[in-house]
């Protein structure tokens, strides 16, 4: 049974995390109903959407689940092509499974920068202990080595200075007992890092974000603030290169493309084919968010405006909440919680600020800086000064 017109589109999110749920959110104004499928309990999503509880390897039941909706997303990268194929057979599923085929596989990521003439760090693809070894000498230390799959918030990745480091990491990162196999890239200096997230409609239709400048502490992202009045080179950099990306592979929503930049000089890290953490200060900074913007694509809507609205930026809420009324009570804060249970290195919400000028976004940034012990404020606050 598909929906009628009266009901209002109907669309299925793979994934109910934390994403899924501000996906399912952003829907309920627009009369966008979303329904999850997820194999875990009790999905951070389940406040706004119907959740089918069953394994990403079930391409039957995930058939099933599909036809019941007009259109499927998904909300991260680690599930089976093979799935999502299956269901594009009957059901449209945007961006398409080849977004996923590339975005879920550094190789493959590696590649298309290569063939699009993208600027990326040097890499090489192993899968055994000599292919590594050749790969450093090649490559040369500093090098970062990642397993191609299912990585994230810096899991899956090793550092290695020197041989010792190199056969420590090649240990820890499965050695001989990894099937996924392994990408080795040189480790770069960079004097930031920043995203671009942009997003295609049905169309064809790009409309991109502000430059977003990011601040990670141990692998996982802490701080996000838009470039306002960019650098121009350095936006249009970032523009072209996510154009070229998204008309290739002919992507319909959301995209997020992670950048070093050095001297002014972008370098592509990597690609998410979805809404992003860097993008979620769009929820309360820019004039549609990223939630929105993507279920306007997925249903072939018209795309609405991406341009800033007020000094805003993102701080993460990760393995801790503090406390909220003291959260609610700085100006210009917007708290996102995700409902899901509090456990160390885990996002659990995150904090939108956004204020009339960057002065006061500075003090509303210490103010809720006081509530999260350990973090670098001034790391934060470079981000925006020089904005
Ligand atoms: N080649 C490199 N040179 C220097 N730093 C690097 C390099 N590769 C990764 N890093 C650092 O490690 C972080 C995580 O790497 P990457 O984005 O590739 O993996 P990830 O686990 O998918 O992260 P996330 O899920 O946060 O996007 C980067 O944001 C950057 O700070
Ligand atoms: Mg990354």
């Amino acid at each position: 049974m598909k929906a009628s017109q009266s009901r209002g589109e109907v669309v299925g999110i793979v994934g109910g995390g934390q994403l899924g749920r501000m996906l399912a959110l952003a829907g309920l104004p627009l009369s966008i109903e979303c329904r999850v499928l997820e194999p875990g309990d009790n999905p951070p999503a389940a406040v706004a959407a119907e959740c089918l509880k069953a394994p990403f390897e079930d391409a039957t039941r995930a058939i099933a689940w599909a036809n019941q909706v007009d259109a499927v997303t998904y909300e991260f990268e680690n599930i089976p092509t093979e799935t999502l194929e299956a269901i594009a057979a009957t059901v449209p599923v945007r961006p398409s499974p080849q977004s996923l085929r590339v975005s879920c596989d550094r190789m493959l990521e590696k590649q298309l920068f290569g063939k699009l003439g993208i600027d990326t760090t040097r890499w090489q693809s192993v899968s055994n202990w000599q292919e590594l070894q050749r790969a450093a000498d090649y490559l040369g230390f500093p090098l970062v080595i990642k397993t191609r799959r299912f990585g994230y918030d810096g899991k899956g990745q090793a550092i290695a200075r020197n041989h010792a480091e190199l056969e420590s990491a090649w240990l820890l990162l499965g050695g001989a007992a990894s099937k996924v196999g392994l990408l080795v890239e040189e480790m770069i200096p960079f004097t930031s890092e920043v995203s671009q997230i942009s997003v295609r409609g049905l169309s064809g239709e790009i409309r991109h974000y502000p430059l977003t400048r990011n601040v990670h502490r141990e692998g996982i992202l802490r701080f996000s603030a838009p470039v306002l009045g960019e650098v121009e080179s350095v936006g249009q950099q970032a523009r072209q290169s996510t154009t070229m990306l998204l008309e290739d592979m002919g992507h319909v929503g959301v995209l997020a493309v992670e950048f070093f930049e050095n001297q002014g000089h972008l370098i592509a890290n990597e690609i998410a084919p979805r809404v992003h953490n860097s993008g979620h200060w769009t929820q309360d900074g820019a004039d549609i968010c990223q939630f929105e913007n993507h279920l306007r694509a997925v249903v072939g809507w018209p795309l609405g405006a991406t341009h800033p609205v007020g000094h805003a930026c993102m701080i993460n809420l990760v393995g801790y909440i503090p406390p909220v009324w003291e959260i609610l009570a700085i100006e210009g804060a917007h708290l996102h919680l995700y409902g899901k249970e509090v456990r160390a290195g885990r996002k659990v919400g995150h904090v939108n600020l956004r204020c009339k000028g960057t002065a006061e976004l500075e003090k509303a940034i210490r103010q809720v800086a006081t509530h999260l012990p350990g973090e670098d404020v001034s790391r934060w606050l470079k981000q925006i000064s020089n904005s």
